[in-house]
């Protein structure tokens, strides 16, 4: 086979066939291939697509690239969540409990943050103590005996895909549709649950600014699954705005733990509900999604899913006493208010703003291997579509002194006061 061939095939816009898409994953991966002709190649796919058999064929051969994990290892009904990737989004550390209160089995495999958005492994080692790093027995044994394990993710899993990912962040061929989606379920598959329920983001904080581009992402998921045998669901959920009020590492885990306790915000706490819902109906364990929604809820109200934290926290050796007594998380030094300028509407609480703007003070990475400030970030008190009177506090910035000019004017570039009352709706639609 020829690569160049290959490269000139898909550049015409034609499909191409297991074979060939074989090949290039594999000679790839193998440094047969060399980054320039990949690069040829992810551009070409870039311009021109590709089909969904290509994009599976991508995915699959992405997938037997590394270990496909053996999930006959977990007793019980098996649910993994993705995320896309938002600011504050701290859904899994809420979700994992519920779902494992609940007897649902949450086995996770999770990334860390890059750019402006977080990642939930860097949260989770801001719990003093909290090992990301699991054998495989320990995590099955955990997942058996907890219902729930979260880890940094294996090198092992779709190895194709680190080296591909890598080459298409420095060559400007993220954005593509077929790439995300094999990317993502490249590693989804090999981590080979039951069920993959997929929270693809939507906005200014996204990979997907509009709807109809992340419907076609998402669809493109599910068929993917589909054609894979898996049961894969996708709900398309607003990230115009930061989800909750926390971005930055450790306020999302207090913010989290509050949560757990019943004292989350709104939008957070629908969400997760929301998400649990569709696993408790696909568990097979109700038969509406509103009795689903309350059973859900329930976890939140009777403590039920806090205990489940408690035990998974203390499962991965983090310091279970940081749940009651805040300042065990290492605390930021200043607290600096940001306040309106004048009454109105909050009419934007831009999300990519508010992630830059917590990046800027350590939060989150430029590039792979920085490290994280895991006490910086921003917390934002009033959401879009609140009044505000000039002088009020719209949010507060939690720094250790480094990087908040160039906070601040992330800051103002993210909120716009103005005379109209806009809300959005947090679900933006369900693919099944
Ligand atoms: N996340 C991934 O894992 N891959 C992509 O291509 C984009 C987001």
């Amino acid at each position: 086979m020829d690569i160049v061939e290959i490269i000139s095939k898909k550049q015409q816009g034609l499909e191409l066939t297991d074979e060939e898409i074989g090949y290039v994953v594999a000679g790839y991966t193998e440094g047969v291939i060399p980054d320039y002709q990949m690069t040829a190649f992810l551009m070409a796919v870039y311009f021109k697509g590709m089909t969904d058999d290509e994009a599976t064929t991508l995915t699959l051969r992405m997938r037997d690239t590394g270990q496909v994990l053996d999930h006959t290892k977990i007793e019980g009904y098996k649910i993994d969540k993705h995320s896309t990737g938002g600011v504050g989004d701290k859904t899994t550390l809420i979700l994992g409990p519920m779902a494992a209160a609940l007897g649902i089995k949450f086995s996770k495999m999770s990334g860390r943050g890059l750019g402006h958005t977080g990642g939930t492994i860097d949260k989770l080692e801001s719990i003093p103590g909290f090992r990301v790093n699991l054998s495989e027995d320990e995590f099955y044994k955990q997942v058996n005996e907890v219902g729930l394990a979260v880890v940094a993710q294996s090198g092992n899993l779709a190895p194709a895909d680190k080296k591909i990912y890598a080459l298409r962040d420095v060559t400007s061929t993220v954005a593509s549709i077929p790439l995300i989606a094999s990317s993502i379920m490249s590693k989804k598959l090999a981590a080979n649950d039951d069920e993959i329920i997929l929270d693809v983001k939507v906005g200014s904080g996204a990979f997907m600014k509009n709807v109809v581009e992340a419907e076609k992402l998402a669809r493109l998921m599910v068929e993917i699954g589909r054609k894979a045998g898996k049961s894969v669901m996708a709900i398309l959920t607003n990230m115009e705005q930061p989800l909750g009020a926390c971005v930055g590492n450790a306020l999302e885990v207090i913010e989290s733990i509050e949560t757990l306790k019943g004292n989350g915000p709104a939008d957070l706490e629908a969400l997760c509900c929301s998400i649990c819902a569709y696993m408790i109906m696909d568990a097979k364990k109700v038969k509406s999604l509103e009795e689903a929604y309350n059973m859900a809820r329930g976890t939140l109200l009777d403590g039920s899913a806090l205990a489940k934290f408690k035990e998974f926290v203390r499962a991965q050796g983090g310091d279970i006493e940081c749940i009651d007594k805040y300042s065990l998380f290492q605390p930021a030094q200043n607290r600096i208010p940001f306040k309106a300028e004048r009454d109105g509407y909050l009419e934007r609480v831009d999300a990519l703003e508010i992630g830059l703007a917590a990046g800027a003070l350590g939060a989150g990475r430029h590039k792979l291997g920085d490290d994280v400030d895991h006490s910086v970030g921003i917390v934002v008190y009033r959401k879009c579509g609140d009044h505000v009177k000039k002088g009020d506090t719209i949010l507060e910035v939690f720094s250790n002194g480094v990087g908040e000019v160039q906070c601040f004017e992330h800051l103002n570039n993210a909120i716009t006061i103005g005379k109209q009352r806009k809300i959005t709706n947090l679900i933006l639609k369900v693919i099944r």
